[in-house]
């Protein structure tokens, strides 16, 4: 007879050979594999999910019309003139993405040494939150209050002998909250890593009628090697010497990135963002579990230029490794995340 019929299991269990040890000896009754078994039953137990509502998509815009250059270190990420951005703008809303994060890239006759054009309220990156607020009124406009893309140097800041003058900066950076507020922007995300720029943009704001409008500090933000794409987006790559080490995170702290965080909670921040992002999984956790914000990750340009490489290359699967890596940040804690994937994989999450 056969000695795996359910009968023969039922009733009698037949006592081991001795010595032999079971898996069930090794591990009690419990078998994890149970519940991995059929698609069915992995997707009842799967503790996270990526949607639609998690994206936030980062879109760089320039001068002109019709203008849409490719990035040579971003296959499939775009420099768009105003008018392309509120098009694309209109297709994300249409996807569901909750919010579009906008950064410009500025002629270089327009850059100086404290980054002045950032205060002009005509600029591209106002005139592009006054177009796509005006099209699609629906969608969160998140600007950057940071001055690389308008010093002559790429920094994030004023220099003068060599230094990053923070106060200066700080001054100059909540001028421009108020500003980008005024053209319509929902959410201000200071990147500079300055001292004090939070509560500064705070009181700023405020002082200004723009109670309503959030500030998304980017609180933990490293130093990093991952952000080189982005400067040949911005047109920051070549202007840039030296590192900015004395005002980004070290890579190699982690209590460091708590206690700035702390300070931004209590300056004000409505939202905290780790970046760059998938390197950084433990700050995540350790700030969501810390403080309960709203957390956000920015899985940065190199981090999307090495998936889309690749992927490319045929070295891995692309698009599984695009929906494996935003999903760990749902694991980490996230609340949602900035990635230059968003149009993609909300397209796919729609299929
Ligand atoms: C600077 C800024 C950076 C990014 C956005 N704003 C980093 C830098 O150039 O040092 C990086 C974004 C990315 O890599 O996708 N304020």
């Amino acid at each position: 007879m056969n000695k795996f019929t359910p009968t023969a299991m039922n009733k009698f269990t037949p006592a081991k050979p001795a010595g032999a040890r079971s898996v069930d000896d090794i591990t009690g009754s419990r078998r994890l594999r149970r519940m991995r078994k059929a698609d069915w039953s992995r997707r009842l137990v799967q503790e996270n999910r990526l949607t639609v509502d998690d994206l936030i998509w980062p879109i760089f815009v320039v001068d002109g019309r019709q203008v849409r250059e490719p990035i040579a270190a971003m296959p499939g990420v775009f420099r768009l003139s105003i008018d392309l951005a509120v098009k694309e703008a209109e297709r994300a809303a249409k996807l569901g993405i909750p919010a579009l994060a906008t950064f410009p890239n500025v002629d270089i006759s327009l850059r100086d040494q404290t980054g002045s054009h950032i205060l002009d309220p005509d600029n591209v990156i106002n005139r592009a939150t006054r177009a796509i607020k005006d099209a699609v009124p629906e969608i969160g406009i998140i600007t950057d209050a940071a001055l690389d893309p308008f010093t002559s140097h790429g920094h994030d800041g004023i220099l003068r002998d060599g230094i990053i003058v923070n106060d200066e900066t700080v001054e100059q950076v909540s001028a421009a909250a108020v500003i980008q507020a005024a053209a319509g922007a929902d959410i201000i995300a200071p990147s500079d890593m300055m001292d004090g720029r939070i509560g500064a943009i705070r009181d700023a704001l405020d002082a200004n009628g723009f109670q309503e409008v959030a500030i998304m500090s980017y609180a933990t933000k490293f130093a990093s090697a991952f952000y080189g794409p982005y400067r040949e987006a911005v047109g920051t790559a070549g202007l840039l010497k030296g590192d900015k080490k004395t005002y980004y995170i070290d890579h190699a702290n982690s209590d460091e990135a708590v206690r700035e965080a702390e300070q931004d909670i209590a300056e004000g921040a409505d939202m905290l963002m780790v970046k760059p992002g998938l390197p950084y999984l433990d700050i995540i956790r350790r700030l969501k579990d810390e403080f309960q914000m709203p957390t956000f990750a920015y899985q940065v340009s190199g981090e999307y230029s090495m998936i889309k490489a690749a992927g490319a290359n045929g070295w891995i699967d692309g698009e599984k490794a695009m929906l494996e890596s935003l999903l760990a940040f749902k694991r980490a804690g996230c609340d949602g995340i900035l990635t230059y994937f968003a149009p993609e994989v909300a397209t796919m999450l729609k299929g």
